[in-house]
């Protein structure tokens, strides 16, 4: 299950991203697919150097030949990246030469940026018009921040909606209430569609109203949070108090842990049970409470930006599943949450047997 949900979060994020036509399509193409999870993997143990102590590891491979982390490391996110570039200058060729793109076509969050960045820097964008050789105005930036946002997309995505399998495989009388709820759809999403049945997909918007299938994934995101790690921020000017300290100078870096915030057995009880329904049978002050303690997608101005598309996907993707079959695990490793900034089961493995019904 691990490797398919990292390959659906990919191609639903990048079909948004990218469009349909130079969008990843991991889950047909196994040998694409494992080309790249291999790569984005291998670099793991190494990315703490590469995001805590980047400076550092590059003077002391410069100045004493000692490298922290690997040549291969570099060489694999070398070719991680002329992957995403080679997609940013397909959909630039076809947004810059194409006078009418398909709506499935269309490379939504390439579009954006692209136009963002061409508004907001029209004298970059004049000095480009001469320029040889197929260089576009802000090449890399965008690819940088396209790369940025599938990476944080199908990791996530994928981790979460492995475990969601995995706690609703050994809850079989909730699967069915969870059918019940979803075939209350105006267009359940059945496989194969019916011939004379609805051909669409419901109105998303239904979808995300589920209130069974809302709290499956918000139980989900709060147990098994995708992002464990430190979320550090820097203080402010002037000096502040956090957390019962005070005279904090401006610049110190503090950070907090969703994985903490989410145990807190004041706001959660027992928190280390998957309970679902204590979503949907709490009062509104205790419902809002656990909003306010929620902190999966971070808060504030470095907020995860995925975070509806993130939503939106995973829920289609549950969605789907528990419509069309019911589930019971096969075998797996060890489901406990692996150690590090994002993460997910440390056996690395899931099996899951899918029935239709
Ligand atoms: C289950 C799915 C996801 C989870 C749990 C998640 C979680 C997070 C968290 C905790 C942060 C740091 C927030 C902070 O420091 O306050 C973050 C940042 C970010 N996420 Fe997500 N994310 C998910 C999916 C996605 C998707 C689908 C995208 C695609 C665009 C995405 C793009 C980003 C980006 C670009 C940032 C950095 C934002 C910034 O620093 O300004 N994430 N995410």
């Amino acid at each position: 299950m691990l490797e398919l949900n990292y390959a659906y979060s990919m191609d639903a994020f990048m079909t948004y991203q990218f469009g349909l036509r130079y969008g990843s399509n991991f889950i047909q193409d196994t040998q694409k697919r494992q080309w790249y999870l291999n790569l984005f993997f291998s670099r793991r143990p190494y990315l703490f150097w590469v995001t805590e102590a980047p400076k550092f590891a590059n003077r002391l491979s410069k100045l004493l030949g000692i490298r922290l982390i690997p040549k291969w490391v570099d060489e694999a996110t070398h070719h991680l990246e002329s992957w995403n570039l080679d997609i940013c200058d397909k959909a630039e060729r076809l947004l810059s030469e194409t006078d009418e793109i398909s709506p499935g076509d269309y490379p939504v969050i390439y579009a954006q940026e692209r136009k963002a960045m061409r508004s907001t820097y029209p004298d970059v964008v004049k000095s480009y018009s001469s320029s040889p050789g197929g260089i576009y105005p802000f090449r890399y930036q965008i690819a940088s921040d396209m790369y940025d946002h599938n990476a944080a997309a199908h990791e996530t995505s994928g981790d979460t909606l492995t475990y969601v399998y995995y706690e609703m495989s050994r809850r079989p009388e909730l699967q069915k209430r969870l059918r019940e709820e979803l075939m209350s759809l105006d267009a359940p999403i059945l496989y194969p569609p019916p011939e004379n049945g609805p051909q669409n997909l419901p109105d998303p918007k239904k979808v995300d109203s589920l209130p069974l299938l809302d709290a499956v994934l918000m139980e989900t995101l709060r147990l098994w949070v995708a992002v464990p790690g430190g979320q550090p921020r820097l203080t402010p000017f002037p000096p502040c108090s956090l957390a019962g300290c005070d005279n904090i100078p401006p610049n110190v870096r503090v950070q907090a842990y969703a994985y903490a915030l989410h145990r807190n057995p004041e706001v959660f009880p027992d928190p280390e049970a998957w309970n679902p329904e204590r979503w949907m049978e709490a009062s509104p002050e205790k419902l809002s409470e656990m909003r306010k303690w929620f902190w999966a997608f971070g808060s504030g101005g470095r907020m995860c930006i995925g975070n509806h598309i993130a939503i939106h996907s995973m829920k289609h993707n549950i969605a789907a599943a528990y419509t069309n079959y019911t589930t019971t695990i096969y075998e797996h490793g060890s489901m406990d949450l692996a150690e590090g900034f994002t993460a997910g089961p440390e056996g690395n493995r899931l099996s899951i047997v899918f029935h239709h019904v």
